[in-house]
């Protein structure tokens, strides 16, 4: 199979320009910038079907397309790097092994929304990632790939590193824009969307570090090329992080539509101990659980979606049969509820009372009725939020009270104590 985001992880020195020129490093920009127009970059991105792949898998042409080139103010490229979502750690390996493919990415991207200003979010607890950022963008400054007439042409750019606030929430792209702009890491009310009115007021792209690193091997080879790698309407390939219960962990680059049965026994190496398969959560823990009778399914945004799930940001959580699945829901909740940023009561109220609901199963100090309410406070937090946290809670946790209803409802029944 083809690489092409990791097409440069196995090579020495490869965070290195030197190394990247070697491999045919920032040819797919001197492309764009002198025989391309901004619309035809465009164009080729919309042919090649690339997905946004921070978690929601929107077109990125069509992203691109969305910034109003009339307007007379600044435009800025916003580039997610945040990674908060957990079993998520693909971004972290492209920063520090292949940092310039994302300069090279950032590049065609601004020269094709006809921005001269990137931010690059950076998850704060990366810090070797923002050092070997900042160092490459150092190399790229010195010799003529960003400034002041990038590669001899008059297009400008500068790229600037600016460390995450450790919030889960900051990941949410308009949060990001606040915390960005120096502010508390609310999500803000859509519309007005960021391509109109993004970071300090001005139209904003924001794009994951994954989606942008895949836009030069597009450029270089053409979208067609791209789009054919994948499955219908998902192109190319890309990063799956595999966790928790596999021989094997760790980040394999796979085309999109690989079917998750695949990825975890043919490349994660299986379950360790000859132990069963569970569940899965099959894109970070927003995701909804899979049991194990549905890894069959294609790995790519639609197939997942047509199951009730949702590929997300890549992120594989295995589960063997020795997982405790009211736990799991407990662990999940726990955590939704710690990241909650409070503007919305059915989110802030609602996933904490999920919480202390299965704790309470969980600790065997439940009763009936508890279990009877856990579905109605589950619901009511889904489609009533500013962001799409509220609804991740609902479609997260609620998937496991319904696929493995009888271990909720044995946790009652045992009443064993386990504070
Ligand atoms: C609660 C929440 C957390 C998110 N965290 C991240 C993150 O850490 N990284 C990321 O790229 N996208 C994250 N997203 C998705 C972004 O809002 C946004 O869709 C993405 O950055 C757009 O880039 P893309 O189109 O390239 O995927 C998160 C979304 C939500 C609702
Ligand atoms: S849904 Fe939750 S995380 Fe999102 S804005 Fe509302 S309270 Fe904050």
């Amino acid at each position: 199979m083809e690489k092409v985001l990791t097409r440069n992880f196995g090579l020495e020195n490869s965070h290195r320009l030197e190394t990247y020129l070697k491999n045919k490093g920032y040819q797919a920009a001197r492309k764009a910038l002198t025989k391309m127009t901004g619309p035809q970059v465009i164009d080729e991105i919309k042919k090649s079907n690339l997905r946004g792949l921070g978690g929601a898998g929107f077109p990125t042409g069509m992203k691109w397309g969305f910034i109003p080139q009339a307007n007379p103010k600044p435009k800025y490229l916003v580039v997610n790097g945040d990674e908060g979502e957990p079993g998520t750690f693909k971004d972290k390996y492209i920063f520090e092994k292949d940092p310039h493919a994302l300069l090279e990415g950032i590049i065609i991207t601004c020269y094709a929304i006809a921005s001269h200003k990137a931010y690059v979010y950076v998850r704060g607890e990366y810090v070797k990632s923002m050092q070997t950022l900042q160092a490459a963008i150092d190399e790229a400054n010195s010799s003529g790939y960003l400034g002041k007439g990038i590669m001899g042409t008059t297009f400008d750019l500068d790229v600037v590193v600016h460390p995450g606030a450790g919030a889960y929430i900051c990941g949410e792209e308009t949060a990001l824009l606040e915390s960005l702009e120096g502010k508390k890491g609310f999500p803000r009310l859509k519309p007005p969307f960021p391509a109109v009115v993004g970071l300090f007021g001005c139209p904003t792209v924001i794009n994951n570090v994954e989606t942008l690193s895949c836009v030069g091997p597009i450029i270089a080879n053409g979208g067609e090329w791209f789009a054919k790698l994948g499955s219908p309407k998902n192109g190319g390939n890309r990063l799956f992080c595999v966790s928790g219960h596999v021989n094997k962990p760790g980040v394999y680059e796979l085309p999109n539509g690989i079917t998750l049965r695949a990825i975890i026994y043919e490349h994660a190496g299986g379950i360790p101990n000859g132990r069963k398969l569970k569940a899965v959560i099959p894109g970070g823990i927003s995701a909804p659980v899979l049991t194990a009778d549905e890894i069959d399914v294609k790995m790519d945004f639609d197939s997942l979606k047509a199951i009730g799930s949702m590929a997300g940001s890549g992120g594989i959580i295995v589960m063997d049969d020795t997982t405790d699945m009211v736990w799991a829901a407990m662990v999940a909740a726990r955590f939704f509820a710690h990241e909650s940023c409070g503007q919305c009561s059915p989110c802030r109220e609602g996933s904490g009372w999920v919480y202390n609901n299965l704790k309470k199963l969980y600790q065997g100090g439940a009763r009936p009725h508890d279990l009877a309410n856990l579905p109605g406070i589950i619901g009511n937090i889904g489609g009533n939020t500013i962001c799409a946290f509220g609804d991740a809670v609902t479609m997260s946790v609620g998937s496991y009270v319904s696929k493995f209803r009888e271990e909720f409802e044995n946790k009652i029944k045992e009443r064993v104590c386990r504070i």
